[in-house]
């Protein structure tokens, strides 16, 4: 019995679009912050007969756990490559998610970046974290940045060469404003085909995208807040747009979400430096620094309809102890 726990991330530069389904490769590198908080914690026990997979004491079937089911199948697979005996087993497995499930808070990423860790070691497997990072984009793509402490890079490339490794950064906090805590309408992983293959708007999204993760590593280099700030609020705007442009329109954000957009940039108009992200969901992230992060949570409460809170960067996935 193995247990692990992992955060989501909050993508800077973000990814939207695969330029391979099956081994989930993204058209475009991405850049996120690993949070430390909304984590999902993960047991996996080795079981005769079935997989099984329980989140939040609830018995999952259908989607989600065939997912889990294909995703331990391909820690099997890698078992069995290296001739261990535990490929022979299924596994239970029993999840915990802190934050709310499928509702753009990127608790696909926190969990698949839990199952990795959990999964593999439970199978016997010794991988490295980029190993894992490999391993967890196979699940839910952004979940590859989940492995890595505070800031990550994952590239594109192949199954071999897109991972996610560690970025230096300026500290940083984000602020949560949730405005909805349901599962969402339109799932990323269908969002994302429908806007790849109907959105007049998307190849320029991909080759915009490189441009501005040229940028923002930059600027993260560089020190630079503003700059960061200033291209992060920029780029899930565009994410956001090429999404609404796809035929029929999908649109994640609502006019709760759009509000605290104007709000965050009539903050910045009144001399407070915050800038607006959100991913596939209406909840809404401000990118601020750790100084400002109070008053600015105290100036969006009003416009969340859940617990606003501080986020620091956080820990990557990883194993813990019975007693953590
Ligand atoms: O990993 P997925 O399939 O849940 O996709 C995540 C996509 C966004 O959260 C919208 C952006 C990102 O880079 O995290």
């Amino acid at each position: 019995m193995t247990t692990a726990r992992a955060y989501p991330n909050i993508a800077l530069v973000k990814y939207w679009g695969k330029a391979d389904e099956d081994l989930i490769l993204p058209a475009a590198g991405s850049l996120s912050m690993t949070l430390d908080d909304y984590s999902t914690t993960t047991t996996v026990t080795l079981v005769d007969g079935e997989d099984e997979f329980r989140l939040n004491d609830v018995e999952q079937l259908g989607r989600s756990a065939d997912r889990v089911t294909t995703f331990l199948e391909l820690v099997r697979s890698y078992a069995r490559v290296v001739g261990l005996d535990t490929a022979h087993y299924s596994a239970r497995v029993v999840s915990v998610n802190e934050g709310p499930t499928a509702a753009g808070m990127a608790s696909s990423a926190s969990g698949f970046a839990a199952l990795a860790v959990a999964a593999s070691a439970a199978y016997g497997l010794r991988m490295d974290t980029r190993e894992l990072s490999r391993l967890a984009r196979r699940g839910s793509g952004s979940a590859s940045r989940s492995l890595i402490d505070r800031f990550a890079v994952w590239y594109p490339g192949d199954d071999e060469s897109s991972y996610a490794e560690q970025i230096e950064a300026p500290d940083m906090a984000m602020v949560s404003v949730p405005v909805a805590t349901g599962k969402k309408a339109v799932s990323s992983r269908s969002g994302m085909v429908a806007t790849q293959t109907t959105s007049p708007f998307y190849h320029a999204w991909v080759s915009s995208t490189a441009v501005t993760l040229r940028d923002m590593i930059g600027a993260c280099a560089a020190g630079d807040f503003t700059r960061i700030g200033e291209l992060s609020e920029n780029h899930a705007i565009r994410m956001h747009a090429v999404i609404a442009a796809s035929q029929p329109s999908i649109r994640y954000l609502t006019p709760a979400s759009i509000a605290i957009f104007d709000e965050i940039a009539a903050m910045r108009a009144d001399g407070i430096e915050a800038y607006a992200t959100a991913d596939a969901g209406p909840n809404v992230f401000a990118v601020t620094l750790p100084e400002l992060a109070e008053s600015v949570a105290d100036r969006l409460r009003p416009l969340a309809t859940g617990e606003t809170k501080i986020l620091r960067p956080g820990p990557g996935a990883r194993l813990i102890g019975d007693d953590e």
